[in-house]
């Protein structure tokens, strides 16, 4: 066998048995009369035991096939090359994409992970969350749940969410702890939804020992939640009214912000950089500021003269360009949806660990602001002259 699929299979087995597995997709039929049009695959538990369960589309219908993961990998083996031509593995650490071309030659390339965390096991149990409705107060208080501590039907979706973003900040904390009496400030909090789901977590369920500050423009949403943080008995939780911008921390050691609008979300990672923050999260939302400098060069003009392509290429450089500025500022970045795309367009998350400065990805940053024609990035600005 081909080194190259060899290599892809032993990914595939290891990353089911490491727990690192998000899911696996077989594409391009090698037979053009071929009715199996692609397969995907995804872990599943089944009595007790984990399983890889395939979905075989065909052209009219779908099947299930359930296999032990040893078996699973002998099938994928077969599948691939005779059957189809692609493989893409998704895993935490890496994703994986196998390929042969016209004349049968495989080839193997890697990309870094588009997915922090992998979709839960359970075949037939329910979900297990890290946030639960019955002991959290502040869901009944915020509209997400009843007095019982069920969650409403309109409150599931936002409980998704709450749950999905905690189980990511779980996985950053697995990779960097924060210090004792660690500083969390939240830009752009709104009313406080993950705010106080993290807060929760952190301390009733982790026992931590922190300081949460939660920065919000609008004076009400301010109001609410100091309130309910007050009936909740969380004591070292408070909210601010005040503009990201005029914020002055002492010190930061998680920043986040999650929707924060347009260059909120460049102010906020400016602060959290400028804090030596050891964790950065931001979820950015519009992107006004590079859609409005970028300019499409030759071909790319009869391409941007569309709305929605433009502000879709508004969204890649912005965001792209914050998470090279990130780099070259001292952060280990990944990139990738959030929660999918069902529940809200704006998803994407930049997650960024204290690491060594990368000062060359400023070269890229200036390269690809030349190739659009930017003038500048407002989070580069703000690095250069910070306030
Ligand atoms: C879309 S909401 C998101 C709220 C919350 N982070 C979440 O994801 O559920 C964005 C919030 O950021 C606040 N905001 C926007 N710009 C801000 C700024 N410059 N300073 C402080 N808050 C800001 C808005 O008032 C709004 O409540």
């Amino acid at each position: 066998m081909q080194e190259q699929k060899q290599s892809f299979l032993d990914q595939l087995s290891e990353s089911a048995a490491k727990g690192t597995f998000v899911k696996l997709t077989l594409s391009k039929p090698a037979s053009k009369s071929s009715e199996l049009h692609n397969i995907y695959a995804r872990l599943v538990e089944i009595k007790g035991q984990l399983h890889l369960s395939f979905t075989l589309r065909y052209a009219r219908r779908d099947e299930t096939k359930n296999y032990l993961p040893a078996e699973a990998v002998k099938t994928v083996s077969d599948w691939l090359g005779k059957d189809f031509l692609q493989g893409d593995l998704y895993t935490t650490e890496k994703d994986y994409f196998f390929q042969y071309n016209k004349k049968r030659e495989a080839s193997l390339r890697t990309a870094s992970p588009s997915h922090a965390s992998t979709p839960n096991a359970g075949h037939d149990k329910a979900k297990k969350r890290l946030i639960t409705a019955d002991t959290a107060n502040y869901l009944h208080l915020l509209g997400v749940a009843n007095a019982d501590g069920t969650i409403k039907k309109e409150g599931q979706k936002k409980f998704k969410q709450i749950n999905k973003y905690i189980e990511i900040i779980d996985n950053l904390l697995a990779q960097q702890a924060l210090p004792p009496k660690a500083h969390i400030v939240d830009m752009g909090s709104g009313k406080g939804y993950l705010t106080f789901a993290l807060y929760d977590y952190l301390t009733r369920k982790l026992g931590l020992d922190i300081e949460m500050t939660g920065i919000e423009l609008r004076p009400a949403l301010v109001d609410l939640c100091n309130d309910i943080a007050s009936k909740c008995g969380f004591e070292h939780l408070r909210f601010a009214a005040q503009d990201i911008r005029d914020y002055q921390p002492g010190h930061i050691d998680m920043l986040i912000a999650l929707h924060a609008c347009d260059t909120a979300t460049d102010e906020a990672i400016a602060k959290g950089i400028l804090s030596d923050s050891a964790i950065i999260v931001v979820a950015p939302c519009c992107h006004k500021q590079i859609r409005k400098e970028m300019h499409g060069h030759g071909d790319m003009q009869a391409i941007l003269k569309h709305g929605i392509l433009e502000e879709r290429q508004a969204e890649l450089i912005t965001d792209g360009l914050r998470a090279l500025l990130m780099e070259a500022n001292g952060y280990a970045t990944k990139v990738f949806e959030f929660i999918s795309t069902e529940h809200t367009s704006k998803n994407l998350m930049i997650t960024g660990l204290r690491a060594k400065a990368q000062p060359e990805a400023m070269a890229k940053v200036e390269a690809i602001k030349q190739a659009y024609g930017i003038k500048h990035h407002f989070l580069e600005q703000l690095l250069a002259t910070p306030s």
